[in-house]
């Protein structure tokens, strides 16, 4: 347009009559190119009509161009056609929608995440070395706010940010969630909600002021509740979990055998589908490494690198509600439900970790492992850290008593040594058990 402009200043007559041409040529061109675009392949036989409208149209304004014919007829037939084009246009748009939903469906179907990408999102150039990231902080769902409202109001009192512990606990258990309480109470966490799978527990919340969740005693998966065995009852955590995400909030689920010692959530990233507490023992077993295995008798290639990482611990995760981490819920619960029967822990890390490969399809969800001085399982405390002069200093975010049978004892003990700096609560007890 410039350069029109600057051809329009020199006053020659002739140089108009010559740019309106070039105007109307580029004119038809876009045009051209527009219905390229929309009817990439070709005009279907019900698009005809369109198809000479667009040509009408073109053909038209190279008229207006060329003899400058200003007749008001061909000005309405003009209106007319701007008028059914866009009509047709926005119909095109939304039949484009409809077709890429349909498509993302299909395409979910198949869990074929590539093309759902292509079709979602716009296509982008890769930035320059050093600066391209991949998607890791998934979106959020739609909060559903019909799945379960009794549960929302809950929510909406005991989440902070939309964000809460929650605990599963059922009267075996009603020990350890006292202590527990205990120091949730001594930090002064809001945000902490039981879901009482008894009444005991119901009993015991309300006694103590804790908020507390129970479920409606007529559903199908509480019978599970109550007579399930320990493995039936970690794999009712997955289901009960999933309204909570449906809803909006994120999730930090808690097993009971837990001290806290800071608040949690100030010490999570918040960028990963999954962030959960590591069985790791040291950095490596943390946090992966390549593990080389050897076979002599291959010679040359006697070594095989294999990637090794200790699981992710199952009762202390933090869920942020995106469509990977609710798939998650669905498929360790799935397959918690069928044959063969499998512990909860090893389903959650196989369905995180197992790659896709001939005849499956794996879970894309991003995940962060957690600092293992912070969220301390009581391998590190016990075997580690309290033999450490300078590691004893620092202060745990939380301390999971996972690795322990005699969990009550070091819960208490835990308590004794950082928050009243008992500095010898900690050495009765054996580095392991002894069965
Ligand atoms: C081990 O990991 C911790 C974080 O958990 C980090 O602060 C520390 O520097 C790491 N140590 C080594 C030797 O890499």
């Amino acid at each position: 347009m410039a350069g029109l402009v600057g051809r329009r200043d020199k006053n020659s007559a002739q140089s108009i009559r010559g740019s309106r041409i070039v105007v109307a040529i580029v004119i038809g061109i876009l045009f051209g190119g527009i219905f390229a675009l929309l009817y990439p392949n070709g005009f279907a036989s019900s698009n005809h009509s369109s198809q000479f409208q667009g040509r009408r149209l073109a053909k038209s304004i190279l008229q207006i161009g060329s003899t400058s014919c200003e007749s008001s007829e061909l000005v309405n037939m003009l209106k007319s056609d701007l008028a059914d084009l866009s009509t047709k246009n926005d119909e095109l748009k939304k039949k484009v929608r409809d077709l890429s939903k349909k498509l993302m469906a299909a395409e979910q179907k198949n869990g074929n995440a590539e093309k759902q990408v292509i079709v979602v999102g716009e296509p982008q150039k890769a930035g320059p070395f050093g600066t391209v990231k991949g998607i890791r902080t998934n979106p959020i769902v739609l909060a559903d706010d019909t799945v379960n409202p009794r549960l929302l109001k809950i929510l909406k009192k005991v989440a902070v940010q939309n964000e809460l512990i929650v605990a599963l606990a059922n009267s075996n258990v009603k020990a350890m969630l006292e202590a527990q309480v205990t120091s949730i109470k001594k930090i002064g966490i809001p945000n902490y909600l039981v879901v009482a799978l008894d009444n005991e527990i119901a009993d015991f919340c309300k006694e103590n002021d804790v908020p507390f969740y129970t479920r409606d005693p007529d559903e199908e998966i509480d019978s599970v509740a109550k007579t399930g065995g320990n493995h039936a009852v970690s794999g009712l955590k997955f289901r009960i979990l999933r309204e909570f995400l449906q809803l909006g909030y994120s999730v930090l689920l808690s097993d009971v055998d837990i001290v806290y010692l800071q608040n949690p959530f100030d010490h999570i990233y918040r960028d990963s589908d999954v962030e959960s507490m590591s069985d790791g023992h040291d950095n490596m077993t943390a946090y992966g490494y390549n593990d080389v295995s050897d076979d002599p008798s291959m010679g040359w290639a006697r070594y095989a690198h294999t990637m090794r990482i200790w699981v992710y611990n199952s009762g202390f995760f933090y869920l942020r509600p995106t469509l990977p981490a609710i798939e998650l819920l669905d498929r360790v619960a799935d397959r918690l439900s069928h044959p063969p029967p499998a512990w909860d822990q090893a389903v959650f890390n196989e369905e995180l970790f197992f790659p896709s490969y001939p005849g499956y399809i794996a879970l894309h969800a991003s995940k962060r492992t957690m600092d293992r001085y912070m969220f301390m399982n009581s391998k590190t405390l016990f075997k580690q850290v309290r033999k450490d002069g300078n590691l004893k200093k620092l202060k745990p975010v939380i301390v999971h008593l996972n690795y322990h049978p005699d969990k009550l004892p070091r819960m208490k003990a835990v308590m004794e040594f950082y928050f009243n700096e008992k500095h010898d609560a900690l050495e009765p007890f054996p580095d392991g058990s002894d069965w």
